[in-house]
């Protein structure tokens, strides 16, 4: 009886030994260990767009169709071409209905995105202009542009040499909202009305057109103007 358990206690430690045995010899840094259920890690279905001879023309999930428009995607017909720019600033046109709430988007958009450089009047004279950090940034009244609501749209768009493309931060509808708040800017700059102020004046007698905003900025384009006639 004594015998029978040494012998298997024997035999439990050399089968003990020659697991411990195989299972460190077995072991390599350099290559990928035992893999107890290997398809946990290689999958056996199918990978999407795999080549595979099974399948029709060898793959797996169909490509779309050419022309295919993903959701939310919308599609811009205009290349990052000056001769595309050019078209946009005139023929582009915005297809959202101009009202308060989108304005107001679009300054709230403007202030996160823009006004670092451009200033929160769309003067140039942003945060990064005033630092240095970016030079040449124009004012949305420049007379030399001229800028228009496709024009806005465009460079939001694609960007314009060292201002960036901001097509990844604000979608299609965004990008709109934001060109009619600038083209706000623009007026207050030049001190002729805005958008809204246009359509009021469009659709009612009011003789009232200039808002007490705008005659404040008249006043202070004036002042600036006499300023630098006696500077001059
Ligand atoms: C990092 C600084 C910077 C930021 C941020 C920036 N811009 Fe600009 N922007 C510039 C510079 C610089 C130019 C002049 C580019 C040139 O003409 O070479 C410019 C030019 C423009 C123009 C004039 C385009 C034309 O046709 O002359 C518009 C409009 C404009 N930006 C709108 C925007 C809007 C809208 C935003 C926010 C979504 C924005 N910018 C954010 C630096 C910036």
């Amino acid at each position: 009886m004594k015998k029978t358990t040494n012998m298997k206690n024997s035999l439990n430690i050399a089968i003990a030994l020659l697991v411990a045995f195989t299972l460190v010899s077995c072991f390599n840094n350099n290559k990928p260990n035992y893999q107890y259920m290997p398809d946990m890690y290689e999958s056996v279905g199918y990978e999407t767009y795999g080549e595979y001879d099974v399948f029709e023309n060898g793959q797996e999930a169909k490509l779309p169709v050419e022309g295919s428009i993903p959701r939310g995607y919308t599609p811009f017909d205009y290349e990052n071409t000056n001769e595309d720019r050019a078209l946009a600033k005139t023929e582009l046109k915005n297809p959202f209905e101009i009202t308060e709430d989108n304005i107001n988007e679009g300054e709230e958009l403007y202030t996160i995105y823009c006004a670092v450089c451009h200033g929160d009047k769309g003067d140039g004279q942003g945060i990064l202009a005033e630092r240095e950090k970016f030079l040449g940034i124009p004012s949305y009244a420049d007379p030399a542009r001229d800028i228009t609501m496709g024009d806005i749209y465009f460079v939001e768009t694609y960007g314009l040499n060292s201002m960036g493309s901001y097509a990844s931060q604000v979608d299609h509808k965004e990008r709109w909202q934001i060109a009619m708040y600038v083209m706000n800017l623009k007026a207050a700059l030049n001190g002729t009305p805005g958008l809204l102020d246009n359509q009021k004046e469009m659709t009612s007698d009011s003789t009232e057109v200039a808002t007490p905003e705008m005659e404040e900025n008249k006043t202070k384009t004036e002042a600036s103007n006499t300023s630098e006639e006696e500077t001059n």
